[in-house]
Formats: C-alpha cells, sequence, structure tokens
C-alpha cells in the first residue's frame, strides 16, 4: 500500500536529478521554475514527514514515514504504575490533533495524556509461566483464552491437541489465558495455583475476565508471548472450544511458501459490517469505532501469526482505541501496521460451523468449532483410533 505514492515521489526527485537544472551556465525561466516546483515538493516532504497524515490515512502512509512514526512510541509515559486500573484515553487527546478525521488518536499526542484500555502492559501477570520458554524455543505457541472457571475445557484440551508437545519433529507449547474473576473469588483462585502448580501451564492477569474485556486478553496474549516467548517462531490464538489438528496446522507451518515474518492467516473476514444495534453481542458504539465495515481481519476461533507481530501489535494498541471484538481489534492493529492477513495455503482447512463432520473430515482440516468440551474428546479419540480416517 502507498506504493504509488512512493513511486511517484521516487520518480519526481530522479527526474530531478538526471535533468539537473545547474548544468546550465544561464538558467532559463524555465528551470528556474523547475527548481522552485522542485523546492515546493521538498517542503511537502517535510512537512508530511513532521505531521501525523499517515495515522489517519495509514493506508496511503509510505513505509519509510511508518518506521518514522513507530519511533514515536518512545514518547509514550511508561507503564502505569500497575494496581491503578486502566481509563479510557481522555478526551482532550483528540483536542490536540482537531485538523486529522482520525479514526484513533495519534502516536504524537502529548506524553502523559495517551492511555490506553486496551494496552497490555496496563495490566500485569499475577500467574506466570515464564521459564517454560527459556528451556526450549518453541516452534509454535498454542495461547487459549479461557475464563478462570472453565476447567474443562482446560482438561479437554490437555487431553487432546494440548498434550501434543512434539508435532512433526517441531516443538509445540500450549498455554492457558485468563483473566482474574475478582478479589471476592479466593478459594476459585487457590484452586487455580493448584491447577497451575499440576499443569505449569496458566498464564492469568489481573484485568476482569468479561466477555467485554476480551480484547485485553488477547493484547494481553500478545504481550506474554513479546516479553516471556519471542524466540519461538508463531503463535496462535485459539479459542477454548475449538478442535484443533495440530499435525495439519505444522505440516502447513512447515511450507517454503510461509512467511517467517509479518504473516498473519486464519478465516478471512472481508468487509464485515460494524454492528450498531445496541442490544447486539458485537455492537460497537461509533465512538469507539467510526467506520461502518472493519478492515480485513482473520475469525477469532483460531489464528496464526509469525511470532514477530505479537510485539508490533503491543506497539499499535497504543494508539487504537479499544473495542471489545478482538478479531476485528487485530485487524485494525495490521492495518495500522501496513499489514493484511493472508489467506491460509487450503482455506478450507479453517472451518467454523455448517458442515456435517465425520471422522475422515476431521483428518483433513485444522480447525473447527466444537459444542462441548466432551465433542472435543470424543472427536479426538476417533480421529485417533489406528484405522486410516478416510
Ligand atoms: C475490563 O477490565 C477492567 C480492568 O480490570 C475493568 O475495570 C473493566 O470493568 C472491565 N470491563 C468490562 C466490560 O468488563
Amino acid at each position: 500500500m502507498g506504493d504509488s505514492w512512493t513511486d511517484s515521489a521516487e520518480k519526481g526527485l530522479k527526474r530531478y536529478v538526471n535533468g539537473s537544472p545547474f548544468r546550465k551556465k544561464t538558467p532559463s525561466l524555465r528551470s528556474r521554475f523547475k527548481f522552485l516546483l522542485l523546492f515546493c515538493f521538498l517542503l511537502f516532504i517535510v512537512s508530511v514527514t513532521l505531521s501525523n497524515t499517515c495515522l489517519s490515512l495509514s493506508d496511503s502512509c509510505p513505509l519509510n514515514l511508518k518506521k518514522l512514526l513507530n519511533q514515536t512510541s518512545q514518547f509514550y509515559p511508561p507503564t502505569p504504575s500497575l494496581g491503578v486500573g486502566p481509563r479510557l484515553i481522555l478526551e482532550t487527546t483528540t483536542a490536540s490533533t482537531t485538523a486529522l478525521p482520525t479514526d484513533a488518536p495519534t502516536t504524537t499526542a502529548p506524553p502523559g495524556i495517551q492511555y490506553h484500555l486496551a494496552y497490555p502492559r496496563n495490566y500485569h501477570f499475577i500467574m506466570d509461566n515464564p521459564e517454560v520458554c527459556k528451556n526450549q524455543t518453541p516452534f509454535l505457541v498454542l495461547m487459549v483464552p479461557v475464563e478462570p472457571y472453565n476447567i474443562a475445557a482446560r482438561d479437554a484440551i490437555r487431553q487432546t491437541w494440548g498434550k501434543e508437545k512434539q508435532v512433526q519433529g517441531q516443538v509445540v507449547l500450549t498455554l492457558f489465558m485468563l483473566g482474574s474473576s475478582g478479589g471476592a473469588n479466593v478459594e476459585q483462585q487457590e484452586e487455580l495455583k493448584r491447577e497451575n502448580e499440576k499443569h505449569h501451564d496458566l498464564i492469568q492477569s489481573n484485568f476482569r475476565d468479561t466477555y467485554g474485556n476480551l480484547t485485553i486478553k488477547t493484547m494481553v496474549i500478545m504481550d506474554w508471548l513479546a516479553s516471556r516467548c519471542p524466540t519461538a517462531a508463531f503463535g496462535m490464538k485459539i479459542d477454548s472450544d475449538m478442535f484443533l489438528n495440530i499435525d495439519n496446522l505444522i505440516i502447513m507451518l512447515l511450507e517454503p511458501s510461509i512467511p517467517k515474518l509479518n504473516y498473519l492467516t486464519g478465516k478471512l473476514m472481508r468487509n464485515r459490517p460494524v454492528v450498531r444495534s445496541k442490544n447486539s453481542k458485537w455492537y460497537v458504539p461509533i465512538e469507539l469505532y467510526p467506520e461502518s465495515v472493519y478492515p480485513t481481519y482473520v475469525l477469532g476461533m483460531g489464528y496464526i501469526f509469525s511470532n514477530d507481530l505479537p510485539e508490533k501489535f503491543v506497539e499499535a494498541s497504543k494508539s487504537i482505541k479499544p473495542f471489545k471484538i478482538e478479531d476485528a481489534y487485530i485487524g485494525m492493529c495490521l492495518k495500522k501496521l501496513g499489514l493484511e492477513p493472508t489467506s491460509p495455503p487450503n482455506p478450507s482447512q479453517f472451518m467454523s460451523y455448517n458442515y456435517i463432520f465425520n471422522r475422515c473430515a476431521f483428518s483433513k482440516v485444522i480447525t473447527y468449532i466444537l459444542e462441548s468440551p466432551q465433542q472435543l474428546i470424543n472427536f479426538w479419540t476417533d480421529l485417533k483410533r489406528p484405522e486410516p480416517p478416510c
């Protein structure tokens, strides 16, 4: 994106260099005019670089300018003190950038004001397994967002795709991401601790675990991968109600055509309208997301990304207003980074519903949405029988 702009700018410069107006001893009126034009052009470049135009028009933002804008993140205030809970961004931020029809606050807002609910470093881990990526370098880390109470889903995953530690010769790690169920639930918290002592696979952060906070949960997953497991090659966010054919996924990721950087894939959602009816589960207020369609994103049930992206998402989340549709939010982060999701080599492997399933079908897919933890155990056991599935 934005190539045409860069191209024409470069061409303009080349034209100038090749047809240098200084060669003639007495510059004609025409070459003086050319010089003036060039001067204006350079002035324009400088002013664009210094302004925030790119943030509001991130689609048409030349790459080098994006890099420059990324550097502005250093002007952010340090992560706020952890006990203080997050606040929504102060409206004054937009006042300083009124000239821009921006859908997100800009990164050049005065320090101290920018402050974001979905920025994961507003939160901190209250249960962690930071050593799991120190003893080994996983090829793929499966991160499963799950409610604290949902031990049935965790146990079903631990008995099925989550128990696979070596797949096609690659190290795979499965971890569960939980929010907090509030200080009142002391007993549940004790149980979670015991569960983690047994399995060493729970990560818990101090934001409230609610449906409305799923975007925070996803961003905390990204923070964990960026800070605790940066050496892994790929990450996957996969919901706790999913069937995952982990072998097929690793086979796909080992294909030479799969990029190692800036790669995000899954079931692609294009031109999805934003739900504005207030009683819908997917309602998003216009203040949080003013456009009527989402950028292309991948369905939240299960998406895979090269592990350079989590840190970039964390940075991007500083300047994107939080709305609770976590997968579309990741789509916004990608867009801000000037990237787009990639279609998987075989899109039919990323199944959601509406398909009659049998053993043969399960042997070919990568994802499929299930109805219960018991169903996962049943289907998995069935698939793993020794007879050929098809
Ligand atoms: C999200 O988590 C924050 C931090 O714990 C909390 O203040 C807020 O009420 C939660 N929001 C929802 C919608 O649950």
